[in-house]
């Protein structure tokens, strides 16, 4: 993984108890990988090693210096257990979405198979729950009801919705779930084994918690938008699992007759080789992406606005920059 914080810290003190924190996560979650049989740390090391943002255990330590003991152990456990967490849902992920490509790697389904693949992400769950387990016993409850609406998101996102429901809302439904409610117990989290008040922290859950929406819908533009050699993963994967995501939902609320052939590409079964890169093409080119994107930004300012509680400074304004960097983040 690269040294630099996927974040402009532009406090050098806190950016260096940042960088020095965030190598003793590193460091401990290879311990938390490993298992009795060198086969299953083998898998469960994989994508460890293939790198990441690690933008979830960041948000940990970030959030816990807004508390009075930023640089408890506790802290930095409990940034492994959401980065653990978050690693076994990327195997499972990858079974769902028949994806070949993880942090530029080689996806566990594509390097073993769906069987490995789903073992080693129930493996890293059952370790992220051993991990959690020290924290106590409201950490292991809200660990237990992050991973259920985390669990139910990923269900959703396979089922279409009903011939009542808006699209729209069932997708950001979809996004809370699978994204949303990892990335607000992040913020939680730090908060609160950083010695945070209750107020701050019931602040920082709800700032995850839209931070964590914005950052799937950027993510499902640049599932459009990159290259895989900038995001390590196939390019519009959600496209052809026939996942609708923002851009797709505003390009299909036109009535413009010039958009005929996409609206018709994406009724149409994409895993055409052809049809899914002309399907690509002309999504890229649509007003529909720049309309996604405004609408992530507009989300970034909600985010921000939920920062009222804590004071000026340093800490408050590398979560406004965090919240800005996940709007208009290219990888
Ligand atoms: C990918 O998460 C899955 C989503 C929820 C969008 P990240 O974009 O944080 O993936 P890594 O950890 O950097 O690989
Ligand atoms: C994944 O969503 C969300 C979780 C892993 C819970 P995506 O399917 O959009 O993530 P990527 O694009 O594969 O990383
Ligand atoms: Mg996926
Ligand atoms: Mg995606």
């Amino acid at each position: 993984m690269s040294s630099s914080l996927a974040l402009p810290v532009t406090d050098p003190a806190l950016e260096a108890r940042l960088r020095e924190r965030l190598a003793v996560v590193e460091k401990a979650l290879y311990g938390h990988v490993q298992s009795r049989f060198p086969y299953v740390t083998e898998a469960a090391s994989h994508l460890l090693d293939a790198g990441g943002k690690r933008f979830r255990p960041l948000l940990v330590l970030l959030a816990a210096e807004a508390g009075e003991h930023p640089a408890a152990e506790e802290v930095v456990t409990a940034a492994c257990v959401v980065e653990v967490t978050h690693l076994g849902s990327l195997y499972h992920d990858d079974v769902m979405d028949e994806a070949a490509l993880r942090r530029g790697a080689d996806s566990a389904n594509a390097r073993w198979d769906n069987h490995v693949a789903i073992l080693t992400g129930d493996f890293l769950f059952a370790r992220s729950s051993e991990l959690t387990a020290t924290l106590g016993a409201d950490a292991v409850r809200i660990q237990a009801e992050t991973f259920t609406r985390l669990v139910e998101g990923q269900i959703m996102e396979t089922v279409a919705p009903g011939p009542d429901e808006d699209p729209l809302a069932h997708y950001l439904e979809v996004v809370a779930g699978k994204t949303g409610s990892l990335i607000a117990t992040s913020a939680r989290y730090g908060a609160r084994f950083g010695g945070a008040s209750r107020e701050v922290e019931e602040a920082l859950t709800a700032y995850g918690e839209i931070v964590g929406g914005a950052f799937q819908l950027s993510d499902d533009i640049l599932d459009i938008a990159s290259e895989s050699e900038e995001s390590g993963k196939v390019a519009g994967t959600d496209l052809r699992e026939g996942v609708p995501t923002l851009p797709v939902l505003m390009a299909r609320a036109s009535t413009d007759p010039a958009d005929a052939r996409l609206l018709e590409l994406l009724d149409a079964d994409l895993a055409d080789d052809a049809l899914h890169a002309e399907a690509l093409e002309l999504l890229r080119r649509h007003p529909a992406m720049d309309q996604a994107r405004a609408y992530v930004v507009a989300r970034a300012e909600q985010a921000k606005a939920q920062l009222d509680v804590l004071p000026p400074g340093p800490v408050r304004s590398a979560l406004e920059s965090f919240a800005d960097i996940v709007a208009v983040r290219s990888a």
